[in-house]
């Protein structure tokens, strides 16, 4: 961009140009790129900050701040081919477990679907057919495409989200399976290790045919002798990883051995980092306290469905500012109605599944807030656990328990976040009665419901003739996904592959085959504001809507009217395609 585009900018102008002259004086300096970036999003130049902070983290890889601001940034503006990024760059920023590695891979393969070797690939394969294009990248120069170091390192670290490079990598998966020779090639096993920790990644969603199921049921897996350093059979369990846990194959006993004779070193990494995660996990579960017990039926299927497929399924976390909570919470509050932020706080965060959220929120409200995740699902909770141990996050414990069963606990709250938990309850609105009860009298509640309006694809998703029904297998689960992908784009159904949660085994199974799931619209909830003397203080949504809600209602101020948001929703019904997510708090006077 030329700076005399910005000469009308003022001071982000000046300021743009006397960073763009420290990158000529400093051309190896990363952070000196790091400032133009920043200097460039000011002027509204999103696209050369993105090509900025690549260049600087090529630079210099541990700029934990460029792959930080390079995450946010990829997670509003979609990557396309006019933005050159370095993949030394983005390779450096996927290394950071506190920054969004899930945007920044999604950023990844969307820049390599722009050149070859992946676009060649995804155009042959839509031409001609996945398993071809697949065979001959197993093979001689094809083998490029399995090489391409920003490929490997997105797919160990992210979950794809793209549907042709889904077809993609399955047809590979099989090939790899159809010819296990291959293996032997260094490109092709280090491309297998980066592909196992894929499908690991995502819960092993790639669809399986009944052939390859028979395949890999014949393998010859025989761990012990892996560790012992015989390399003979490093193959079959690479294959076997492809499909299932490798933390199910190996005894986690053997690692006793250390892992120092596995052979290749790829492998070697993958199978430390697999069973690592699982003696951790069995560790922080032995000592998970239970609050409440689960005996209602509702909360005992729920908790089963969660137990075996914990949600979210995520690997980092675009860490906050710590004790940022103020600025956040201005939004939506007086500095009067926030001053419980200045003395040490409680906050739950009731139904937190595998605890994205409550480590966003414990790093947010910072050392003051004292934070208990609670949920039904002792999986989900070691998940989180073993997350916060990773992030280095302190002031969070972890309990097991029913939100029906807190009115026999005597704690109060400061804060209570509760999203995308009431609606998978038999009554989300007694259960929101329960949450407002544990409030204290200042205390400020956000809450999360499914809307009806937004949710009438998935609703409609049970008479959808290939649905398999709530409580399917994972077997059933991959078939009824594969169909999906397989629908034109206008087909029902298909609109589904623009959800994140399509991709993953745990967050499908949340996303369309709930086995309790209930919607609500915004008469409902202002009716229960209302009987409750809660005040609704404003929607999580993003700049752009609450303009347009605005423009709408000139008359209105923030937060609006909840009558006069139903007219919005109506006449823009994917508003609140999450969820109505909100804060309330107590009326003035009613406590
Ligand atoms: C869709 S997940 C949402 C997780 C998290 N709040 C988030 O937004 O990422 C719903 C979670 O609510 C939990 N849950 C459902 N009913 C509950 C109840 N009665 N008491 C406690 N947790 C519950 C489930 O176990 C599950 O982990």
């Amino acid at each position: 961009m030329l700076v005399s585009d910005h000469i009308a900018g003022g001071v982000p102008a000046q300021e743009l140009f006397s960073c763009q002259q420290a990158v000529k004086h400093r051309p190896k300096s990363g952070q000196a790129r790091l400032e133009l970036a920043r200097a460039s999003l000011a002027v509204d130049d999103p696209a050369e900050a993105v090509e900025q902070c690549a260049k600087a983290l090529e630079l210099q890889p541990n700029l934990r701040d460029a792959a930080w601001l390079l995450a946010s940034l990829v997670q509003r503006y979609e990557v396309n081919e006019n933005i050159k990024l370095s993949a030394g760059g983005l390779r450096a920023a996927l290394q950071f477990v506190d920054v969004d590695r899930q945007a920044l891979c999604k950023a990844a393969i969307a820049s390599l679907k722009h050149i070859s070797p992946l676009l060649n690939a995804v155009a042959v394969g839509q031409a001609e057919d996945w398993d071809t294009v697949a065979q001959s990248s197993l093979r001689g120069k094809g083998r490029k495409l399995l090489q391409d170091r920003l490929f490997r390192t997105a797919l160990s670290h992210g979950i794809n989200t793209d549907v042709e490079v889904e077809f993609l990598l399955t047809a590979l998966r099989r090939a790899l399976l159809a010819e296990p020779e291959r293996l032997r090639d260094r490109p092709v096993y280090e491309f297998a290790c980066a592909l196992i920790q894929q499908c690991a990644n995502n819960g092993y969603v790639f669809h399986t045919t009944a052939a390859e199921r028979e395949q890999v049921d014949a393998l010859k897996i025989d761990p012990a002798a892996l560790f012992e350093g015989q390399g003979d059979s490093a193959g079959d369990l690479m294959l076997a990883g492809l499909y299932k846990p490798l933390s199910t194959i190996i005894d986690p006993t053997l690692a006793r051995r250390g892992y120092d004779r596995i052979a290749p070193r790829a492998l070697r990494l993958v199978i430390a980092n697999a069973i690592t995660i699982e003696q951790k996990e069995s560790e922080i579960a032995m000592s998970l306290p239970q609050l409440t017990a689960v005996t209602d039926e509702i909360s005992q299927r729920v908790a089963d469905q969660y137990r075996s497929a914990p949600y979210p399924r995520w690997l980092s976390l675009q860490a906050p500012e710590p004790g940022t909570a103020r600025q956040v919470l201005g939004n939506y509050f007086s500095d009067a109605e926030i001053t419980c932020l200045d003395t040490p706080f409680e906050v739950l965060i009731a139904g937190a599944g595998t605890c994205q959220q409550a480590l966003h929120s414990a790093i947010t409200y910072g050392k003051q807030a004292r934070v208990l995740a609670i949920d039904l699902s002792a999986p989900s909770l070691v998940y989180g656990a073993r997350m916060a141990q990773q992030l280095g996050v302190e002031n969070i414990r972890f309990a097991t328990a029913d939100i029906l069963g807190l009115g026999g606990i005597s704690e109060m709250f400061d804060v209570i976040e509760c999203a995308g938990v009431l609606h998978h309850m038999s009554d989300p609105f007694a259960a929101w009665q329960i949450l407002v009860d544990k409030l204290k009298p200042s205390g400020l509640l956000q809450i999360g419901l499914y809307s009806e309006v937004s949710r009438q694809t998935i609703a409609a998703l049970s008479n959808d003739p290939d649905w398999p029904g709530s409580n399917a297998s994972n077997e059933a689960l991959r078939t009824f996904r594969h169909r999906l992908m397989q629908r034109t784009p206008s087909e029902p159904g298909y609109e589904l592959t623009t959800s994140m949660d399509f991709f993953s085994t745990n967050d499908f199974r949340d996303l369309a085959l709930h086995v309790q799931e209930q919607r609500c619209n915004l008469p409902d909830i202002r009716d229960f504001l209302v009987s409750n003397g809660l005040e609704f203080r404003g929607f999580i949504l993003p700049p752009s809507v609450r303009q347009m809600y605005c423009d709408m209602f000139p008359g209105d101020s923030m937060p609006g009217s909840l009558d006069h948001w139903w007219q919005f929703e109506q006449r823009n019904p994917r508003t609140f395609d999450g969820m109505y997510m909100f804060w309330c708090r107590w009326e003035a006077n009613s406590r």
